[in-house]
Protein backbone atom coordinates (compact mmCIF):
# COMPACT_ATOMS: atom_id res chain seq x y z
CA UNK A 1 0.00 0.00 0.00
CA UNK A 2 1.03 3.17 -0.31
CA UNK A 3 1.96 5.74 2.16
CA UNK A 4 1.15 9.31 1.42
CA UNK A 5 1.95 12.48 3.34
CA UNK A 6 1.09 14.97 0.75
CA UNK A 7 -1.93 17.22 1.50
CA UNK A 8 -4.55 17.21 -1.11
CA UNK A 9 -3.84 20.98 -2.16
CA UNK A 10 -0.04 20.03 -2.33
CA UNK A 11 -1.47 17.41 -4.97
CA UNK A 12 -3.94 19.70 -6.48
CA UNK A 13 -1.03 22.52 -7.30
CA UNK A 14 1.85 20.21 -7.92
CA UNK A 15 -0.67 18.54 -11.05
CA UNK A 16 -1.41 22.18 -12.06
CA UNK A 17 2.32 23.15 -12.12
CA UNK A 18 3.10 20.14 -14.12
CA UNK A 19 0.23 20.70 -16.25
CA UNK A 20 1.58 24.48 -17.21
CA UNK A 21 5.02 22.57 -17.22
CA UNK A 22 4.13 20.25 -20.37
CA UNK A 23 1.56 22.15 -22.00
CA UNK A 24 2.36 26.11 -21.67
CA UNK A 25 6.47 25.73 -21.98
CA UNK A 26 9.00 23.72 -23.78
CA UNK A 27 9.93 20.93 -22.26
CA UNK A 28 13.09 21.10 -20.00
CA UNK A 29 16.43 19.21 -21.65
CA UNK A 30 16.05 15.09 -21.75
CA UNK A 31 17.35 12.53 -19.58
CA UNK A 32 18.59 10.95 -22.92
CA UNK A 33 19.72 12.89 -25.83
CA UNK A 34 17.67 13.11 -29.11
CA UNK A 35 18.48 10.10 -31.50
CA UNK A 36 20.76 10.68 -33.98
CA UNK A 37 20.92 14.76 -33.86
CA UNK A 38 23.75 14.95 -35.89
CA UNK A 39 22.26 13.53 -38.81
CA UNK A 40 22.03 16.22 -42.17
CA UNK A 41 19.04 17.60 -42.77
CA UNK A 42 17.34 16.66 -46.37
CA UNK A 43 15.38 18.82 -48.44
CA UNK A 44 11.65 18.10 -48.64
CA UNK A 45 8.92 18.46 -51.10
CA UNK A 46 5.85 21.12 -49.50
CA UNK A 47 3.95 17.74 -49.55
CA UNK A 48 6.42 16.10 -47.27
CA UNK A 49 7.43 18.62 -44.87
CA UNK A 50 3.77 19.85 -44.63
CA UNK A 51 2.40 16.43 -43.97
CA UNK A 52 5.84 15.07 -41.72
CA UNK A 53 4.32 18.46 -39.60
CA UNK A 54 1.07 17.17 -39.70
CA UNK A 55 2.23 13.30 -38.05
CA UNK A 56 4.80 14.59 -35.77
CA UNK A 57 2.51 17.13 -34.48
CA UNK A 58 0.69 14.23 -33.83
CA UNK A 59 3.15 12.43 -31.76
CA UNK A 60 3.93 15.39 -29.82
CA UNK A 61 0.05 15.33 -28.47
CA UNK A 62 0.44 11.56 -27.98
CA UNK A 63 3.29 12.06 -25.18
CA UNK A 64 1.24 15.04 -23.70
CA UNK A 65 -1.48 12.43 -23.78
CA UNK A 66 0.63 9.51 -22.18
CA UNK A 67 2.18 11.78 -19.32
CA UNK A 68 -1.24 13.41 -18.35
CA UNK A 69 -2.62 9.39 -18.65
CA UNK A 70 0.28 8.08 -16.23
CA UNK A 71 0.11 10.92 -14.01
CA UNK A 72 -3.69 10.38 -13.60
CA UNK A 73 -3.03 6.85 -12.61
CA UNK A 74 -0.18 7.51 -10.48
CA UNK A 75 -2.09 10.09 -8.50
CA UNK A 76 -4.82 7.11 -7.81
CA UNK A 77 -2.72 4.19 -7.33
CA UNK A 78 -2.78 2.12 -5.00
CA UNK A 79 0.29 0.44 -4.83
CA UNK A 80 3.59 2.15 -4.15
CA UNK A 81 5.24 -0.24 -6.59
CA UNK A 82 2.61 0.65 -9.44
CA UNK A 83 2.99 4.38 -8.66
CA UNK A 84 6.85 4.42 -8.48
CA UNK A 85 6.12 2.24 -12.19
CA UNK A 86 3.79 5.07 -13.40
CA UNK A 87 6.34 7.91 -12.68
CA UNK A 88 8.86 6.47 -14.29
CA UNK A 89 7.02 5.77 -17.47
CA UNK A 90 5.64 9.71 -17.36
CA UNK A 91 8.89 10.69 -17.40
CA UNK A 92 10.86 8.52 -19.96
CA UNK A 93 7.58 9.97 -22.32
CA UNK A 94 9.13 13.45 -21.31
CA UNK A 95 12.03 12.62 -23.34
CA UNK A 96 9.86 11.96 -26.45
CA UNK A 97 8.09 14.81 -25.81
CA UNK A 98 11.20 16.50 -26.03
CA UNK A 99 12.47 14.47 -28.96
CA UNK A 100 8.80 15.58 -31.00
CA UNK A 101 9.40 19.23 -29.68
CA UNK A 102 12.72 19.35 -31.09
CA UNK A 103 11.93 18.34 -34.74
CA UNK A 104 8.84 20.70 -35.20
CA UNK A 105 11.02 23.09 -34.34
CA UNK A 106 13.41 22.25 -36.72
CA UNK A 107 10.45 21.81 -38.82
CA UNK A 108 9.02 25.17 -38.54
CA UNK A 109 6.23 24.01 -36.96
CA UNK A 110 4.14 24.79 -33.86
CA UNK A 111 2.71 21.76 -31.89
CA UNK A 112 -1.09 21.65 -31.20
CA UNK A 113 -3.12 24.46 -29.60
CA UNK A 114 -5.48 21.69 -28.17
CA UNK A 115 -2.61 20.13 -26.33
CA UNK A 116 -4.07 21.89 -22.69
CA UNK A 117 -7.85 20.08 -23.44
CA UNK A 118 -5.69 16.13 -24.75
CA UNK A 119 -3.91 17.07 -21.29
CA UNK A 120 -6.86 17.50 -18.88
CA UNK A 121 -9.05 14.38 -20.53
CA UNK A 122 -6.01 12.35 -20.46
CA UNK A 123 -5.46 12.73 -16.99
CA UNK A 124 -9.09 12.27 -16.18
CA UNK A 125 -8.69 8.91 -18.09
CA UNK A 126 -6.11 7.77 -15.86
CA UNK A 127 -7.86 8.66 -12.96
CA UNK A 128 -10.69 6.84 -13.91
CA UNK A 129 -8.85 3.56 -15.15
CA UNK A 130 -6.74 3.74 -11.08
CA UNK A 131 -10.04 3.33 -9.31
CA UNK A 132 -10.60 -0.04 -11.13
CA UNK A 133 -7.12 -1.18 -9.43
CA UNK A 134 -3.38 -1.58 -10.40
CA UNK A 135 -4.12 -4.74 -12.49
CA UNK A 136 -6.35 -2.71 -14.90
CA UNK A 137 -4.44 0.30 -14.43
CA UNK A 138 -1.48 -1.64 -16.07
CA UNK A 139 -3.41 -2.96 -18.67
CA UNK A 140 -4.27 0.31 -20.05
CA UNK A 141 -0.83 1.01 -20.01
CA UNK A 142 -0.52 -2.01 -22.54
CA UNK A 143 -3.48 -0.89 -24.71
CA UNK A 144 -1.97 2.54 -24.77
CA UNK A 145 1.40 0.95 -25.51
CA UNK A 146 0.48 -0.88 -28.07
CA UNK A 147 -1.69 1.70 -30.17
CA UNK A 148 1.10 3.99 -29.90
CA UNK A 149 3.55 1.83 -31.46
CA UNK A 150 1.03 0.86 -34.32
CA UNK A 151 0.67 4.59 -34.98
CA UNK A 152 4.12 5.30 -35.27
CA UNK A 153 4.93 2.22 -37.65
CA UNK A 154 2.30 3.98 -40.16
CA UNK A 155 4.48 7.65 -39.90
CA UNK A 156 7.49 5.30 -40.34
CA UNK A 157 6.19 3.46 -43.37
CA UNK A 158 4.37 6.88 -44.76
CA UNK A 159 7.84 9.17 -43.97
CA UNK A 160 10.23 9.21 -46.97
CA UNK A 161 13.43 7.40 -46.16
CA UNK A 162 15.23 10.58 -46.51
CA UNK A 163 14.26 12.68 -43.49
CA UNK A 164 16.84 10.31 -40.93
CA UNK A 165 16.46 12.62 -38.08
CA UNK A 166 12.40 11.98 -38.06
CA UNK A 167 13.04 8.09 -38.78
CA UNK A 168 15.65 7.78 -35.83
CA UNK A 169 13.24 9.34 -33.39
CA UNK A 170 10.11 7.37 -34.55
CA UNK A 171 12.25 4.22 -34.13
CA UNK A 172 14.00 4.66 -30.77
CA UNK A 173 10.30 5.68 -29.89
CA UNK A 174 8.94 2.86 -31.25
CA UNK A 175 11.25 0.54 -29.29
CA UNK A 176 11.05 2.43 -25.69
CA UNK A 177 7.09 2.01 -26.21
CA UNK A 178 7.28 -1.51 -26.89
CA UNK A 179 9.55 -1.49 -23.55
CA UNK A 180 6.90 0.13 -21.84
CA UNK A 181 4.09 -2.07 -22.97
CA UNK A 182 6.32 -4.91 -21.98
CA UNK A 183 6.82 -4.03 -18.53
CA UNK A 184 3.50 -3.14 -18.19
CA UNK A 185 2.61 -6.61 -18.31
CA UNK A 186 5.37 -8.14 -16.15
CA UNK A 187 3.67 -5.96 -13.49
CA UNK A 188 0.71 -7.73 -14.11
CA UNK A 189 -1.63 -5.85 -16.52
CA UNK A 190 -4.43 -7.04 -17.95
CA UNK A 191 -5.89 -7.70 -21.45
CA UNK A 192 -8.68 -5.12 -21.48
CA UNK A 193 -12.06 -5.81 -22.32
CA UNK A 194 -12.35 -5.14 -26.79
CA UNK A 195 -14.78 -2.17 -26.30
CA UNK A 196 -12.91 -0.47 -23.94
CA UNK A 197 -10.04 -1.18 -26.49
CA UNK A 198 -12.23 0.04 -29.33
CA UNK A 199 -13.51 2.95 -27.31
CA UNK A 200 -9.75 3.98 -27.23
CA UNK A 201 -9.07 3.47 -30.38
CA UNK A 202 -11.99 5.81 -31.36
CA UNK A 203 -10.06 8.56 -29.09
CA UNK A 204 -7.04 8.26 -30.81
CA UNK A 205 -8.35 8.31 -33.91
CA UNK A 206 -10.41 11.66 -33.35
CA UNK A 207 -7.24 13.17 -31.76
CA UNK A 208 -5.01 12.25 -34.71
CA UNK A 209 -7.80 13.57 -37.32
CA UNK A 210 -7.81 17.33 -35.13
CA UNK A 211 -3.82 17.55 -34.48
CA UNK A 212 -3.21 16.77 -37.62
CA UNK A 213 -4.71 20.08 -38.70
CA UNK A 214 -4.24 21.98 -35.53
FE1 LIG B 1 6.27 7.85 -25.75
FE1 LIG C 1 5.51 4.83 -23.70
Amino acid sequence: MRNNTQSISDKIFGEFDRFLKIVAHKPAAPHTPTPKSEAIDVELSDYDKRNIQGLMRINHTGEVCAQALYYGQAMFAKDGSTHAHLIQAAAEEHDHLYWCQERLDDLGARVSILNPFWYISSFALGATAAFFGDRVSYGFVIEVENQVEDHLQEHIEQIPQEDIKTHAILKQMQLDEIRHANDARDAGGLDLPIPVKKIMTAMSKFMKFLVYRI
